[in-house]
């Protein structure tokens, strides 16, 4: 595991549970480095096999440092994204794809503007569509997901409900692309980015729990005390549709990347882990 352990990104502690990994960082930067090495790795071993790689993306202030990682890595360490194809994890319903807090345009300011991945190769699902349309469009997600060879890798956070996507509570594990409502917890998160939670919307489209467990790899990244607690809920509470991040426990191939404050319900439980 390339720079676990050197002075350079310091120490970070492993709590050895049967899977998920959890690896806890001094730091978020240590931590985001760390994860864009792995991807950087993925993306230019599939490339010289000249081979597509598909990553499911995720937005939120919690991935932020990580695009940046990438995108220095594009300009400084000639990272391209020529074969990358990617599908995001979900969208606002209701709002023109140009406004400004449209996962459509997060994405596009935070991350592809500043990349070469191919405009043909970027997926998100449309907030924008008749109601009518909306099951199609979310069975056509899929099967763009499939068709392209499935998820390599998904980037995830952790809302404050434990969702993942808005796979908010009562979410099913084996649900797929849907529609859905947003809980309260969720739209009031969203506010201040809004002006106001008249503003945000009630609606989005999301991949489900089964389509992100479907990932052949999976990141869960967690910043600052905030999420302590919905972290403990998700990694050693029941694995319950109330926490959709709880069925990450069953992935077999998910890692935890936290900074110390993100762990600290965790580490307060080191009776119950081994600490290296
Ligand atoms: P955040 O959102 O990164 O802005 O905390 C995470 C999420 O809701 O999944």
């Amino acid at each position: 595991m390339r720079g676990i352990g050197t002075p350079a990104c310091g120490v970070p502690l492993f709590l050895f549970m049967s899977f998920p990994s959890i690896r806890v960082f001094d730091s978020r930067d240590v931590a985001v480095r760390e994860l864009a090495c792995e991807v950087s790795e993925l993306i230019r071993g599939r490339a010289a096999q000249g081979r597509l790689v598909v990553l499911g993306l995720a937005t939120g202030n919690t991935p932020l440092p990580f695009y940046q990682e990438l995108i220095r890595l594009h300009r400084h360490e000639g990272l391209s994204f020529a074969n990358v194809v990617t599908f995001n994890l979900d969208e606002y319903l209701g709002l023109a794809r140009e406004h400004p807090e449209t996962y459509w345009s997060f994405m596009h300011r935070h991350l592809f503007d500043h990349i070469d991945v191919p405009a043909s190769h970027i997926h998100l699902p449309s907030g924008t569509l008749p109601e009518a349309a909306i099951p199609a469009h979310c069975a056509e997600y899929e099967a763009s997901i499939h068709d392209a060879g499935g998820l390599d890798f998904q980037l995830l956070g952790i809302g404050g409900t434990g969702h993942i996507g808005f796979n908010e509570p009562g979410s099913p594990k084996d649900s797929r692309t849907r529609c859905v409502q947003l809980d309260e917890i969720t739209r009031r998160d969203a506010a201040p980015a809004f002006g106001g939670l008249e503003w945000v919307p009630t609606r989005a489209i999301t991949m489900g729990c089964g389509t992100i467990l479907a990932a052949r790899r999976i990141a869960l990244l967690a910043w600052g005390t905030k999420k302590a607690s919905i972290l403990r809920a998700a990694l050693t509470g029941p694995i319950t549709e109330q926490v959709s991040a709880s069925f990450l426990q069953e992935h077999p191939n998910t890692a935890f990347y936290l900074d110390r404050s993100a762990a600290s319900a965790l580490e307060a439980r080191r009776e119950t882990c081994q600490v290296s």
